[in-house]
């Protein structure tokens, strides 16, 4: 049985992995996001706040009555608007959302992980934190940040059979993409997009389901641009 948490997993990409993850009888998963809902292995929690983040892990640790064998740190938030426009409240939000909530989860799972010689650590970043994004610089930061961490940390926990990745999409087709593009900014995406076409979630929840299986135990502290093509040029 491997226990896996997942952030942001009520909604959009998080939602897609915790359904696949969930039809296999080997995982037992415990999920959050901010919004109410009334399941055992559910607690509602606002990343931005880190007692909260150490109460989550702790009920997902009472939930499971084992260490958290996988973590899957995937909320996170989108801001588009010219750097100057951006609030330090909102740069600082961002930051904490995308970064910190995965930084603080990943330095609590860590000893339980290296205690069974086993764990698989997966961020969600995003292709603007590789190749940068006008006009949503904050966020591309905060998802560059992201993948120095699953870099450093993977390094840090190599040789405890611990793997850590990132899965970096271009655009997905989520409730976040709705509401940041209007209909001719979605033609506009799929026109600039090598294979002409949003990702779907389930293409992310299919890798991580790789990722944290014991084929891909060679494969750390690698960025997976999941972009259609859009790193590559158009
Ligand atoms: N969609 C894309 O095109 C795209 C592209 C590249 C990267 N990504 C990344 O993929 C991840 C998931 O995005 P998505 O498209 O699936 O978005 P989404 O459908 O809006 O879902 C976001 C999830 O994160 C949770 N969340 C947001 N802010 C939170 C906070 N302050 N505290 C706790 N939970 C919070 C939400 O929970 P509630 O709704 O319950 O509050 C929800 O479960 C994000 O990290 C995003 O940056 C998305």
């Amino acid at each position: 049985m491997k226990n896996i948490l997942i952030t942001g997993a009520t909604s959009g990409i998080g939602y897609a992995i915790m359904s696949l993850l969930s039809h296999n009888s080997d995982n037992d998963i415990f999920f959050t996001g901010r919004r109410k809902i009334n399941r055992v292995n559910y607690y509602p929690c606002d990343l931005v706040d880190m007692f909260e983040i150490e109460t989550l892990y702790n009920k997902a640790c009472e939930y499971f009555n084992s260490p958290i064998d996988i973590l899957i740190n995937c909320a996170g938030q989108y801001m588009y608007k010219p750097i100057e426009k951006m609030s330090f409240d909102e740069t600082s939000y961002l930051l904490d959302v995308n970064f910190k909530s995965a930084y603080i989860l990943s330095s609590l799972v860590v000893s339980g992980m290296k205690k069974n010689n086993w764990g698989r650590i997966i961020n969600i970043g995003s292709i603007s934190g590789m190749v940068g994004e006008a006009n949503a610089t904050i966020y591309s930061a905060t998802k560059s940040a992201l993948s120095g961490l699953t870099k450093a940390l993977a390094l840090e926990v190599a040789q405890n059979n611990i793997t850590v990745n990132q899965i970096n999409p271009g655009w997905v087709e989520t409730p976040l993409a709705d509401d940041a593009l209007s209909e001719d900014e979605k033609q506009e995406v799929i026109d600039v997009t090598p294979q002409k076409r949003f990702i779907k979630p389930i293409e992310v929840a299919k890798l991580c389901e790789y990722l944290i299986s014991d084929d891909a135990k060679g494969l750390t502290g690698q960025n997976i641009n999941l972009c259609a093509g859009l790193s590559i040029g158009c």
